[in-house]
């Protein structure tokens, strides 16, 4: 990206988790300036209580005309945006194939995947005009899925079949831009980790760790990023 880091917005769609707290303490350090985006304005301000300069913004991603509606706001007050992470998520599962229902699918493809349809598809222009990144956290699980997790496996999947699509559309504009996987097994924090300190959490992925996976991308060639799928690593 051309633009100096202090004058770089960064979306974080999906901010309430530690995921998302721990990328924007690393955005702001950074001089990234954040729109931190929740569907509850409770939970957001809860959040962001001992953050400052962090926009705050309510929206519920799932509905398409609020989220053409935030990136309007986005382009008036910030200029536009120069990043998009998505990190919504949401898990459901079952026992095997036979159990996995309808309900627990449709909540999964809402949530999961709508939210970066409708986010990517408001955001784009601004991303490609500005040699933005857009970045969602895929999972192990579609290289490997299973009878049990058959549904999120599937609709994560769509992410990743998603986001190489935008980067053909990046690469086809001839924009700067990029669109990049980033793939998790499973995330932990330190709550997570003081809650249950015998367990040594194989395989997961430290939110911090995760948090500087997606900084890097913004000082990554956009050629080097766009369309590929990048091991988050472990914590
Ligand atoms: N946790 C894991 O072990 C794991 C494993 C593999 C991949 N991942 C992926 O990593 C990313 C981050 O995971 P996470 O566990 O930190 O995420 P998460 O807690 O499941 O979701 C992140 C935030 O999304 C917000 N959200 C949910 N629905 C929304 C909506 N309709 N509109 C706006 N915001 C909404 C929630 O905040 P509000 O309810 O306050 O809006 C929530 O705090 C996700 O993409 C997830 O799929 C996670």
């Amino acid at each position: 990206m051309s633009a100096s880091d202090a004058h770089r917005t960064a979306v974080v769609a999906g901010a309430t988790s530690a995921s998302g707290v721990a990328l924007t303490r690393r955005l702001l350090e950074k001089g990234v300036g954040v729109v931190a985006v929740g569907s509850d304005a409770a939970r957001l301000a809860a959040a962001y209580a001992e953050l400052d300069g962090v926009d705050r913004q309510v929206c519920d991603l799932t509905d398409e005309a609020a989220v053409a509606d935030l990136a309007a706001r986005v382009r008036q007050d910030h200029g536009g945006a120069d990043a998009l992470f998505h990190l919504v998520g949401g898990w459901r599962g079952g026992k095997g194939i036979t159990t996995q229902s309808a309900e627990d699918y449709e909540f999964l493809h809402r949530t999961v995947f709508l939210t970066l349809f409708n986010t990517s598809r408001a955001f784009y222009d601004q991303l490609a005009d500005r040699g933005g990144r857009i970045a969602a956290v895929s999972a192990t699980a579609v290289a490997r899925p299973t009878a049990a997790n058959a549904s999120y496996a599937a609709v994560k999947a769509s992410v990743d079949a998603w986001l190489q699509a935008v980067a053909q559309g990046f690469a086809k504009d001839e924009a700067e831009a990029a669109s990049t996987a980033v793939v998790v097994k499973a995330l932990v924090d330190d709550a997570m980790r003081a809650e249950q300190p015998e367990r040594s959490f194989p395989g997961f992925t430290h939110v911090d760790d995760l948090a500087t996976t997606l900084v890097s991308l913004l000082d990554s060639p956009a050629a080097e990023i766009n369309g590929a799928r990048i091991d988050a690593g472990r914590g």
